[in-house]
C-alpha cells in the first residue's frame, strides 16, 4: 500500500522542485539521450537485496546490530581496478571483525563505494589566475584538470559511472560470495601493511579469539556456523545527481513500490537536505533504506520535517540519521537532535560520521582531520546516546585501504609535515588502513570496557 503522500510521486516529480548541486549541461539533447539509455540498462542491485538490508538496519535500530559504513569521500573511475577494490574490501572486513568481537553484535557492512562519483561543492565555480571555470563535481560529471574542456559537464560520464559502479560491485560481491569474507579465513584479508607492532598484535589476538569461538561452537554443535560467518556486503553513495538516480529508479510490481536500483542505500548530503528541495522530494518516494546527513545548521523543525516526510509510516530500518556535528559541537547539538526526533514519536537509526565536522586546513594548506577529534566525536556520540536512552547503531567513516597520509594522528602519530608524503584525495582526507583499523579497535575496546554505558 502506498501512502496518500506518495501517490502523486513519480521518479521525475523532483523536477518541479528547486534542485541544488546539479551540473549544467551544454547539450540537453545529449543529456536526455544518456538518461534514456540509463533508464533501459539493467539495475545494479535488486529489490530483494534492498529489502534485506532494510531489515538488517531495522535490527540495528533496535540495538541488535551495528552498521559499519565506509569508503572514499569520492571514488574515481581510476579506483575501479582490482587491487584498489580488494584493499578497500579488506579494510572494511577487518574493521567489521574487530567490531564484531568488541560489540558482540552482527555488523552490517555497507561500502561507500560502487557509485560514490558525484560531489557537492560549496561554490559553483573556481577561479585561477583570473580564469573562472565550473568546479569539479566528481568523475560522474566532469574532470579535475583546470581547462574549459575538462570542466564542462559531459553526459557520457553518467554512463561511464554506471558501468564502473556495476563492475566494482560485481567484483566485490563475487569476492564476498566466493568465500573471501568467510570468518574462518581472516588471513585472506591480510593487507600485509600493518607494520605498527602493537596494532598488529592486537589484531592477531582478535583473530585468534574469533577462531577459538568458532571452533568452540562448531565443536559443540557439530556443524559449521554459517549464519554468523557468511558475510553480506552492501553498497551506498550520496544520491546527489538526480537525473542519474532517476534513471535507475524502477517501479517493481511485485513489491508495488519504486526502488532506486543504482545502490542499496543512497543518502542525502548536508547541502541538499532542504525540506522543500528536489532531493527530499525524490527520496521520499523510493522504498530503499535511506540516510540523511545531519549537521549543526539543522534545527528541530527541519529535522522533524525530514523524519515525517521521509518516513511517514515510521517503517523500521527506513531512515538512518548520520550525524556529523564535529568534536567541538556534538555535546550541544546531539541531545537536541535526539530530543527533536523523539518528539515526532518516530524511531530512526542513529549513526555517527565523525569525519565531516572535523575537517580543517593543515599548516601546509592541505585539508586534514585529526584522529583525536574523530575519536573524540565518536566517544561523545556513544556516551550521549547511552545517557539519553538512545542507541548509536553505527559509524560512517571516510577511509581507504591504501597507505595514504591525509589525516593526522593515530598510533603512528602522523603530523602536518607527513601529509605531503602520500596525500592522494582530491576531496576530503581519509583515514588510511592503519588508522581505520585502529579506530575500530578503540571503539571495540571502549565498548568492552563498558565505557559507553
Ligand atoms: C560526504 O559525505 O562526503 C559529504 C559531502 O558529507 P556532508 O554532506 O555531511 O557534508
Ligand atoms: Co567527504
Amino acid at each position: 500500500m502506498r501512502s496518500p503522500e506518495t501517490t502523486s510521486w513519480h521518479c521525475a516529480s523532483w523536477q518541479a522542485k528547486p534542485a541544488q548541486q546539479q551540473p549544467v549541461y551544454d547539450d540537453p539533447i545529449a543529456l536526455q539521450r544518456v538518461v534514456a539509455e540509463l533508464s533501459r540498462l539493467p539495475p545494479i542491485v535488486v529489490s530483494w537485496e534492498v529489502e534485506a538490508l532494510r531489515e538488517r538496519l531495522a535490527a540495528a535500530q533496535r540495538g541488535q546490530a551495528f552498521l559499519l559504513q565506509g569508503g572514499d569521500c569520492a571514488e574515481t573511475f581510476g579506483d575501479c581496478e582490482s587491487d584498489t577494490i580488494v584493499k578497500k574490501l579488506k579494510i572494511l572486513l577487518q574493521m567489521s571483525l574487530v567490531l564484531l568481537h568488541g560489540l558482540k553484535k552482527p555488523i552490517i557492512r555497507v561500502g561507500r563505494m560502487a557509485g560514490q562519483y558525484a560531489k557537492p561543492r560549496s561554490v559553483d565555480t573556481e577561479t585561477r589566475d583570473g580564469v573562472t571555470l565550473p568546479s569539479f563535481r566528481g568523475d560522474l560529471v566532469n574532470h579535475p584538470e583546470f581547462t574549459a574542456a575538462a570542466r564542462a559537464a559531459d553526459p557520457d560520464l553518467l554512463l561511464r559511472g554506471y558501468e564502473r559502479a556495476a563492475l566494482t560491485l560485481n567484483f566485490a560481491r563475487a569476492l564476498v560470495d566466493g568465500g573471501f569474507a568467510d570468518l574462518h579465513h581472516p588471513e585472506y584479508w591480510d593487507l600485509g601493511f600493518i607494520k605498527h607492532a602493537e596494532l598488529k598484535d592486537a589484531y592477531q589476538r582478535i583473530i585468534q579469539s574469533i577462531g577459538d569461538a568458532l571452533d568452540f561452537f562448531e565443536g559443540i554443535s557439530g556443524s559449521a556456523v554459517h549464519e554468523a560467518t557468511q558475510v553480506d556486503f552492501y553498497a551506498s553513495h550520496e544520491g546527489l545527481h538526480l537525473l542519474y538516480e532517476q534513471a535507475q529508479t524502477r517501479f517493481i510490481p511485485r513489491q508495488n513500490r519504486w526502488y532506486n536500483l543504482s545502490t542499496h542505500m543512497p543518502w542525502i548530503g548536508m547541502r541538499t537536505a532542504k525540506l522543500e528541495g528536489a532531493h527530499v522530494e525524490y527520496f521520499r518516494g523510493i522504498a530503499n533504506p535511506i540516510g540523511v546527513k545531519v549537521g549543526t545548521a539543522m534545527d528541530a523543525a527541519w529535522l522533524q520535517g525530514l523524519v515525517t516526510t521521509l518516513n511517514p509510516q515510521n517503517q523500521p530500518g527506513r531512515l538512518t540519521l548520520i550525524h556529523r556535528f564535529g568534536a567541538k559541537d556534538i555535546a550541544t547539538a546531539l541531545p537536541k537532535a535526539i530530543e527533536a526526533v523523539r518528539e515526532t514519536g518516530q524511531t530512526v537509526l542513529w549513526i555517527c560520521d565523525p569525519m565531516h565536522g572535523n575537517t580543517e586546513t593543515s599548516t601546509g594548506g592541505l585539508k586534514t582531520r585529526r584522529f583525536e577529534n574523530i575519536l573524540k566525536e565518536l566517544d561523545t556520540a556513544f556516551r550521549l546516546h547511552a545517557q539519553m536512552g538512545s542507541y548509536l547503531g553505527g559509524v560512517h567513516i571516510e577511509l581507504t585501504g591504501d597507505d595514504v597520509t591525509e589525516c593526522t594522528g593515530g598510533a603512528r602519530g602522523l603530523t602536518d609535515a607527513d601529509l605531503q608524503r602520500a596525500y592522494r584525495s582530491t576531496v576530503d582526507p581519509r583515514l588510511n588502513h592503519e588508522q581505520a583499523l585502529e579506530l575500530a579497535m578503540l571503539i571495540a575496546e571502549r565498548s568492552q570496557s563498558r565505557r559507553y554505558g
